[in-house]
């Protein structure tokens, strides 16, 4: 196993390149199942999490292979429609499959997706959605046992406890492309994945509309075909990006970062003196004078995202006076909390509230990856701590964030890879 290890207190400066969204190409890749065709999908980053899924679906006896950003995924007449808890227990975003599986083939198999280190994550949407367009579902030793024979369109309203929930819809949304009548989703996601996805199905026939608002509208097809795509940029690793650059106190351009994904990244930033500014390339994150505290509430799209909650407190510890963090997605991701008190930040917690005093410094430590944004926020206060930090279990890094190491160190950073002992 790898750690990072951080020497900080370097000021970041110079351009990064984002690559391809790894929240955009799981759902896509998994879409590829509603076709006997080939699609060539452009813009994949290599991480662990994508060739999870490319595992899935070989695991299917589709033909899947990544060469270098470009995957090629090949599903003529492929049979199988289980997707083993071996591969769904490593990631919980398998659970795409089971859209698409039941669009084409009208039966799935997939285990039932467990618990997870950010909280409890049901996935109670997904099967309302699925029950509402005919699908019978029964758990069996562990897995979702699915019979979609008598699949129809459905009026759907796809509302959680915390508001719409992105793979669903995108679930809901890919089995009802292959099927007969016409599905309305009420209170669908409209995450710039979701809208990402969807363009991928319009160009393999599909008829959707309403995408990108929260009423989206599936008239089923007979059939659909092969297509090309390009994944959108990831936003969430632009986002821990520009929030590098504000915390080194840095100038950064982070080509690709598409202000309209970010923009209440960028209105935090803005508000707390940080500037931002929208160059041909990208975005260019620049600290301009002292920073002020910030009062963040996570929701969905547009709203602040949850998977930069993590990265934004790392910011909010060294920001002079009491910023305040609240959780509306996923209440109890809050993991990193105690590693970056470790570091010498003063965070309390209170329910779904983190009150952050800021600290004049951070001190490296040897700090414990959590979960994929967790590790990224304790990589961003490893660059601006005094001395060294070395974080541990660096996997979870590795499901997400495509050559983080060599982006950074691109930037000024000094960071390396090293074997745990
Ligand atoms: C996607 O997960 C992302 N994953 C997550 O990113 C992201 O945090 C999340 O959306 C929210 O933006 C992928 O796209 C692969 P949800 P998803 O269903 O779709 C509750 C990362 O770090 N809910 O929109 O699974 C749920 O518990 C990951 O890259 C139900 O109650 O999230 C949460 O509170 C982590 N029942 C809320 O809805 C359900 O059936 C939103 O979750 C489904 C969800």
């Amino acid at each position: 196993m790898d750690k990072l290890v951080i020497e900080g207190s370097k000021r970041l400066s110079g351009t990064v390149e984002i690559s391809g969204s790894k929240n955009a190409c799981l759902p896509i890749l998994a879409a590829t199942l509603l076709t006997d065709d080939k699609c060539v999908i452009r813009n994949v980053s290599t991480l662990r999490d994508i060739s999870t899924m490319l595992k899935i679906l070989k695991n299917l006896d589709v033909k899947a292979k990544q060469e270098s950003d470009v995957a090629t995924i090949e599903a003529a007449g492929y049979k199988k429609f289980i997707a083993p808890y071996e591969l769904v227990s490593t990631m919980r975003a398998s659970i795409c499959v089971l859209g698409p599986l039941l669009g084409k083939q009208k039966r799935a198999e997939v285990s039932f997706p467990g618990g997870c280190v950010i909280g409890p994550r049901p996935i109670d949407i997904h099967l309302k959605g699925l029950r509402a367009l005919g699908v019978n579902i029964k758990v069996e030793k562990g897995y979702l046992i699915a019979d979609g024979r008598k699949m129809r369109g459905s009026h759907i309203y796809l509302g959680g406890h915390f508001g719409s929930s992105v793979l669903a819809t995108g679930n809901i949304m890919m089995a009802a492309t292959l099927t007969k009548g016409v599905t309305v989703i009420e209170n669908a996601a409209c995450e710039p994945e979701v809208v990402d996805l969807a363009h991928f199905l319009i160009k393999m026939g599909a008829k959707i509309k309403g995408h990108s608002t929260h009423r989206i509208v599936i008239e089923g097809v007979k059939k659909l075909h092969g297509a090309e795509h390009a994944v959108i940029p990831d936003r969430i690793e632009a986002g821990t990006y520009m929030l590098a650059a504000a915390i080194t106190k840095g100038d950064v351009i982070v080509k690709n970062a598409k202000l309209e994904h970010l923009i209440a990244l960028v209105d935090k930033l803005e508000e707390s003196g940080v500037s931002v500014k929208k160059v041909p390339s990208g975005l260019r994150v620049k600290h301009v004078k002292k920073l002020k505290p910030a009062d963040i509430t996570t929701l969905t799209y547009p709203g602040f995202p949850t998977d930069i909650q993590a990265q934004m407190m790392s910011l909010m510890t060294v920001t002079d006076g009491i910023s305040v963090i609240t959780e509306k997605i996923y209440p109890e991701r809050f993991i990193h909390i105690s590693e970056l008190n470790r570091m010498g930040a003063d965070i309390i917690l209170e329910g779904a509230t983190a009150v952050i005093k800021g600290v004049k410094s951070l001190s490296g430590a040897p700090v414990m990856a959590s979960d994929l944004r967790a590790s990224a926020a304790l990589v961003l206060a490893g660059l601006v701590a005094e001395g060294r930090t070395d974080v541990h279990r660096i996997y979870h890094l590795d499901r997400g964030y495509e050559r983080l190491e060599e982006k950074l160190v691109k930037l000024g950073a000094n960071v390396w890879r090293e074997k745990e002992k």
